[in-house]
């Protein structure tokens, strides 16, 4: 695309109501990429009305399984097609390193195909009967689309996140108003162009960037959207579930995390180097499973920390598309200085910093810094216990099983957790202690499209990918027949 100025509504790129734009940057070097149209309440409205329309009356929702998995399917050879240019516009926009960027532009194609899938499966099995204990009657429970849906989403992996809840609601056939994050607006923009070249139907996925209390808000308070999905903090997460709760609306939420990885004094040193590393500093630690705090058995402790501080000051720093890089700029100022204050106060806190927190000497524009790691992070500290998003990990020893799952689930959150021992039964043992949404045994993050996703506690509601993901947009609706030839003689004897 060759400008981000206008919406994507009704199957038409429209400019805002009000006229209004704002600058998304490119964290790596402070500069404007684009002027984007920005969404207000107005036009979350007209989205609203022309993706409520195409539920109502278009064909969508009426097309069989297989019609719709043809255009989802369409929609992955789109990005699959563009997958180095889309890669670049993301880095551009968040800062990631390219080859991250190309795994998640891959990754987002995935899903639509993966959905293309269940959607033609839903052809066969959208009805399931029911075994009455009744044989007057029979039954059945029958999948339909929940309608239309709307969804919010932040800014640490844009397309993808988009892919996660545009392709499942697309599959199930309901339609969409999508707000992708103010950060990083524009391979949602140009996931409208995919889909509108994929043919699909005007008014079944509308795209309104916009400001989150501009556009998000309207969009969460609109009555006539019948489920939210949601992915970003526990405070914005917490007032959509409160816009949702005022008309009844089918809600899910995926918030943040401050997710555990136990690693046993009997681990290979440099594996759980790797997957620690892989687990925070992977997306600049931007991520909402990130394992952030990890617990290390005494025996490992000191050697493990070694190493870590050895591997984590060879990390390249840099603009995400120059060859090597494997970290990138805080997505934003904003996040920037949010990260820079959680170090300072961690060190108030008492934590030891090992290593990092500086900008690198080398990089004089752009929201760098050194990753980070914190050793001997005090259990009660703000950094032990709330979601910092950045690169930085903070670790403690801990002496037996029992400690170390106790201190892995005292914590509000419940997104993920991960355990590495050389023993399986313990490393079973423990998966089944931890309270949260997925657990990775011996690794930590890779995440595939197939498998729910989701946290407990304050980490969110509801589970996306897989089948699912897909429920998420479904109602299911009894129908029941009386199949009998006797009257039923209640009234009439
Ligand atoms: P946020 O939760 O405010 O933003 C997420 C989305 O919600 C964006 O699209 C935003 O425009 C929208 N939004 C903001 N206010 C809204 C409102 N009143 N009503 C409806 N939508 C609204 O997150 P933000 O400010 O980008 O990042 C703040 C912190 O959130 C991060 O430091 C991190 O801790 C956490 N976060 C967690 C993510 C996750 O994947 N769980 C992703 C991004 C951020
Ligand atoms: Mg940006």
């Amino acid at each position: 695309m060759n400008s981000y100025d206008q919406l994507f509504i009704d199957g038409r790129w429209v400019a805002p109501v009000k006229g209004g734009a704002f600058q998304t940057i490119n964290p790596s070097n402070e500069t404007v990429i684009a002027d984007v149209a920005a969404a207000t309440a107005e036009d979350i409205d007209l989205a609203v009305k022309a993706a409520r329309r195409a539920f109502d009356e278009g064909p969508w929702p009426r097309m069989s399984g297989a019609e719709r998995g043809a255009i989802l399917r369409k929609i992955g050879k789109g990005i699959r097609d563009r997958l180095d240019e889309l890669a670049t516009i993301e880095v551009r926009d968040n800062g990631k390193p390219l080859p991250e960027a190309l795994w998640d532009l891959g990754d987002a194609a995935g899903c639509f195909e993966f959905y293309a899938d269940l959607a033609e499966q839903l052809d066969a099995n959208a009805e399931q009967p029911v075994k009455l204990a009744d044989d007057r009657f029979s039954s059945v429970a029958r999948k339909e689309p929940v309608g239309v849906a709307g969804a919010i989403i932040p800014w640490n992996f844009p397309m993808l996140m988009a892919a996660w809840k545009v392709a499942p609601a697309l599959a199930a056939g309901c339609t969409m108003v999508l707000k992708p994050s103010e950060l990083t607006p524009l391979t949602s923009l140009e996931l409208a162009d995919i889909a509108s070249k994929a043919e699909l139907p005007s008014g079944v996925l509308n795209v309104v960037p916009g400001l989150g209390p501009d556009a998000g808000a309207p969009l969460a308070e609109h009555p006539d959207i019948d489920k939210l999905a949601f992915t970003g903090s526990v405070p914005t997460g917490s007032r959509v579930m409160q816009a949702a709760a005022r008309d009844i609306k089918n809600v899910s939420l995926e918030l943040g995390g401050k997710s555990p990885f136990i690693v046993f004094d009997d681990s290979e040193i440099d594996t759980a180097v790797e997957w620690i590393m892989f687990g925070i500093f992977w997306n600049q630690g931007e991520v909402c499973s990130a394992t952030s705090r990890v617990l290390v058995q005494r025996g490992l402790y000191d050697r493990l920390l070694a190493r870590l501080e050895e591997e984590t000051r060879k990390i390249a720093i840099g603009d995400g598309l120059t060859e090597g890089v494997l970290l990138g700029p805080i997505v934003s100022g904003g996040q920037y200085e949010k990260v820079l204050a959680a170090v300072e106060r961690g060190k108030a806190e008492g934590a030891r910093l090992v290593t990092g927190g500086a900008r690198p000497a080398h990089l004089d524009s752009g929201y760098f810094m050194e990753p980070v790691v914190f050793a001997d992070v005090p259990e009660n500290s703000w950094i032990w216990r709330e979601e910092i998003f950045g690169p930085v990990v903070c670790i403690r020893p801990f002496d037996d099983e029992a400690e170390a799952v106790r201190s892995a689930n005292d914590s509000r959150f419940g997104l993920a957790a991960a355990v590495m021992s050389r023993d399986a039964a313990r490393c079973e043992r423990v998966a089944h202690a931890l309270r949260a949404g997925i657990v990775w045994i011996n690794c930590s993050q890779p995440t595939f499209t197939e498998a729910p996703w989701g946290g407990y506690k304050h980490s969110g509601i509801g589970r996306e990918l897989g089948e699912w993901g897909l429920n998420n947009y479904l109602e299911i609706k009894q129908i029941t027949r009386y199949d009998s030839d006797k009257p039923w003689g209640w009234y009439i004897k």
